[in-house]
């Protein structure tokens, strides 16, 4: 049987939800990653330090028995955030700040209108090491859905990186060659996460024969040459690019539905998903570097000390998951087989 030992990954980007959500999706995910970045759009969203510190609580209130997993925390960007918010935010240990212009996805209402406004507080996250994390859509009606990336680009993420040359800039889940291309060129201050759904997906296994909702992400999947580009960007070894899963739940009837939730729940199977790709690309040897050292080296924290171990051991990724209240989650990729599977969890 062959296997791959690889050091101990990270998740640098998902929604982990609250209250009762969170017995499903700590253990989940502490069950491959040492740590993740926890996203902030709660409801209501996670402004400020002590917002942040008393979530970091509850997530590891539900954390399996015996688990090192370290929740590692976000402060979600308003038109309200003051310099004071990012200092305090620093001093209680949050790392980075996330950036959703308004209405770019779910729980946005409270976000950002106006992202030049909020260069002050850019400077003062600069001032004090504090990574800048941004989904890049804009989020006007008369922009088609496909484009909203890469005008994104241009239009505020160009300005904002050239405007602070020492603000660590993470372009969150990125879905084009235009994304790939900007980061790839821009300093080594700009880093991006990529999805498990990005890398193996196009927009043609979210529409051809019908809809299928729960390949339904924000930024919605591209066409095929675009996914090609952030494989030949993980391919290629660039430190630049690194593992976010944007694990994102929603339960079954709000995915199944005339208005269908945003989010793509792959915690159940991401390290394998990432094997399956990174295996199919031919790049397995480019997996670690990936998953375990180019985030916490952008990051600016150690790397994690101990290995996973996957197995070539084909298993089949569960058609749902019951949640507490009684009702159920479809994961990522259900119902399908993957060839990698993690030898030993690391909870029990
Ligand atoms: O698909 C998504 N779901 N994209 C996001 O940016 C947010 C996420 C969620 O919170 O459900
Ligand atoms: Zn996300």
């Amino acid at each position: 049987m062959q296997t791959l030992t690889i050091r101990t990954p990270d998740d640098w980007h998902l929604h982990f939800r609250d209250d009762d959500m969170l017995s499903e999706t700590v253990p989940a995910t502490a069950r491959c990653f040492a740590r993740a970045i926890v996203m902030p759009n709660l409801v209501p969203p996670v402004t400020n330090a002590s917002m942040a510190m008393a979530y970091k609580a509850r997530i590891e209130a539900a954390r399996p028995l015996g688990s090192q997993f370290e929740p590692l925390m976000t402060l979600y960007l308003t038109n309200q955030t003051t310099a004071q918010d990012i200092a305090d935010a620093k001093q209680a240990g949050v790392v980075a700040c996330k950036l959703y212009p308004a209405g770019a996805t779910t729980n946005s209402d409270a976000a950002v209108k106006g992202i030049e406004a909020l260069y002050p507080v850019f400077e003062t996250m600069q001032t004090h090491g504090m990574l800048l994390l941004i989904h890049g859509e804009v989020t006007e009606s008369h922009i088609d859905i496909f484009d909203r990336e890469k005008v994104f680009i241009d239009k505020h993420l160009r300005p904002i990186v050239d405007a602070f040359p020492n603000l660590k800039v993470v372009f969150e889940h990125i879905t084009t060659a235009d994304a790939a291309q900007f980061v790839s060129s821009s300093s080594d201050n700009v880093a991006a996460t990529i999805t498990p759904q990005h890398l193996m997906l196009n927009r043609n296994d979210l529409l051809v024969g019908g809809v299928r909702p729960h390949n339904y992400c924000l930024p919605v999947l591209k066409r095929n040459t675009h996914q090609k580009a952030l494989q030949d960007a993980v391919k290629s070894g660039s430190p630049k690019f690194f593992l976010g899963t944007d694990s994102a739940p929603h339960a079954r009837h709000k995915k199944e539905s005339a208005c269908g939730c945003a989010g793509c729940y792959s915690a159940w199977s991401a390290i394998e998903l990432y094997a399956e790709i990174f295996d199919e690309m031919g790049a397995l040897d480019k997996l670690e570097g990936f998953a375990s050292i180019y985030g916490p080296a952008f990051y600016g924290l150690p790397l994690n000390e101990d290995t996973i171990t996957l197995v070539e051991s084909p298993w089949l990724v569960p058609d749902t998951v019951k949640l507490a209240d009684g009702t159920d989650m479809v994961p990522f990729f259900a119902g399908k087989t993957l060839k990698w599977k993690l030898a030993k969890s690391l909870v029990s």
